[in-house]
């Protein structure tokens, strides 16, 4: 009988020290957040950003960490909609407090977050919102990918150099900030050129009838049609112009990216065209690396999500890492001013130490990421190449490469 009950002391006592042990490892965490669509009618978007910034987490962790510092990564769905992002970005911040927070792909869901980010001065990185008015929001708003005034350029020449064309359409999403903005774009490279935009319609996110718009753009006699949309929407669109006997070109940015697409689309999307952040078929060994790694974990082939947001994961290690923030002796000085913190966390996430990340941040120089060399400039920009995509038997195929 004693034997037992001390036995059962022995356990209880192991049990309770794993415990304790384990919080006290927990603890001993950096916490980022993160902010997507991984429901709703941009579901891949957030889906494949996040697959990438797992990938990101992962090695940083198996690593060690940064500075022998776990990484942690608290992820909200914002359900495709910005007013679930600007709620998903106050929770991050101010109930998880997270150091930094990576998101949007949607322009117009960057832009409902990055307000909450500023004011609380919590750096903020976009892998793929290309809008310019994201990166305006203030000085803790940065992004890893190229803008709109530039991609609307690189769709514009194509359409007039390339494809001959000049007489263009526009069927553009009246309420997403992205869509607005890229068509304008386009169409002030497109006249500079000596082409003519010569109708534009619009349609709302979750429209599925296009019908009445793609009637009223065939009577005037387009060449080709630009369709700055998400790729729900383009599928639909572009099988209801082929349907209508619109056999011109489409094409459009990046938006258009997703598995989604031609599976909707189908052969409507036959002689269409879209620009993009990054190709399979780039031979760079970084691209090549990181498609071994996605196809090993996740058996498909990665749409530029996925390596924006690997890229957007790790130049937001790299940055804490530079900022100094975790050495030694910063650590040590952050507990001493604050005795009652708990945690890492509690004692390292301070306006200070934010403030350090974000000069770091903008510092970062000739990243080499998977979607090309990224440095951020004085507005907190990349200036990053395009690539143009062919759709082709229901695959794309890459047709070339355009530098800023
Ligand atoms: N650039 C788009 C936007 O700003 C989002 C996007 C990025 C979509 C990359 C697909 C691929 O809204």
């Amino acid at each position: 009988m004693k034997r037992n009950s001390k036995i059962w002391w022995g356990l209880a006592l192991a049990v309770v020290s794993m415990v304790l042990f384990s919080c006290a490892k927990k603890e001993d965490v950096v916490i980022l957040g993160e902010f997507g669509s991984l429901t709703g009618g941009t579901a891949t978007f957030g889906k494949s950003t996040q697959r990438g910034i797992e990938m990101a987490l992962e090695e940083v962790n198996k690593a060690g960490g940064i500075q022998g510092k776990p990484v942690r990564i608290v992820v909200e769905d914002d359900q495709s909609k910005p007013e679930e992002a600007a709620t998903a970005v106050k929770k991050l911040v101010n109930q998880d407090k997270v150091l930094m927070v990576l998101g949007e792909v949607a322009s117009s869901r960057s832009l409902a977050g990055a307000p909450i980010c500023q004011e609380a001065k919590v750096p903020m990185i976009t892998p793929s919102s290309t809008n310019p008015k994201v990166t305006q929001v203030g000085d803790y708003i940065f992004r890893v990918c190229f803008l709109d005034p530039f991609q609307g350029e690189v769709m514009a020449k194509f359409a007039r150099n390339t494809l001959k064309t000049s007489k263009a359409a526009i069927l553009k999403d009246i309420k997403n900030d992205y869509s607005v903005g890229l068509a304008q774009f386009f169409t002030e490279t497109f006249k500079n050129l000596g082409g003519a935009v010569i109708a534009e319609e619009s349609y709302s996110e979750g429209d599925i009838e296009f019908r009445a718009q793609l009637t009223s753009l065939k009577a005037k006699k387009p060449d080709v049609i630009f369709i700055p949309g998400y790729y729900t929407e383009v599928g639909l669109i572009a099988r209801q112009a082929r349907d209508l006997g619109i056999t011109i070109p489409l094409i459009g940015g990046d938006g258009w990216d997703s598995p989604r697409l031609i599976e909707i689309g189908g052969k409507a999307l036959e002689n269409t065209y879209y620009s993009n952040h990054y190709t399979p078929d780039d031979p760079r060994p970084e691209v090549q690396k990181f498609l071994a790694d996605f196809k090993a974990k996740y058996n498909e082939i990665p749409d530029a999500m996925a390596p924006l947001g690997y890229d957007a994961a790790r130049i937001a290690f790299d940055a804490i890492k530079r900022s100094g923030i975790l050495d030694e002796k910063n650590i040590k000085d952050a507990y001493r001013q604050n005795t009652q913190a708990k945690s890492l966390m509690e004692a390292i996430n301070t306006p200070g130490n934010r403030e350090r990340i974000r000069d770091a941040l903008a510092q970062t120089k000739d990243f080499p990421g998977v979607t090309g060399l990224i440095t951020i400039d004085e507005n907190r920009n990349a200036k990053k190449a395009a690539v143009v995509l062919k759709i082709e038997d229901g695959k794309l195929k890459y047709v070339e490469t355009i530098s800023p």
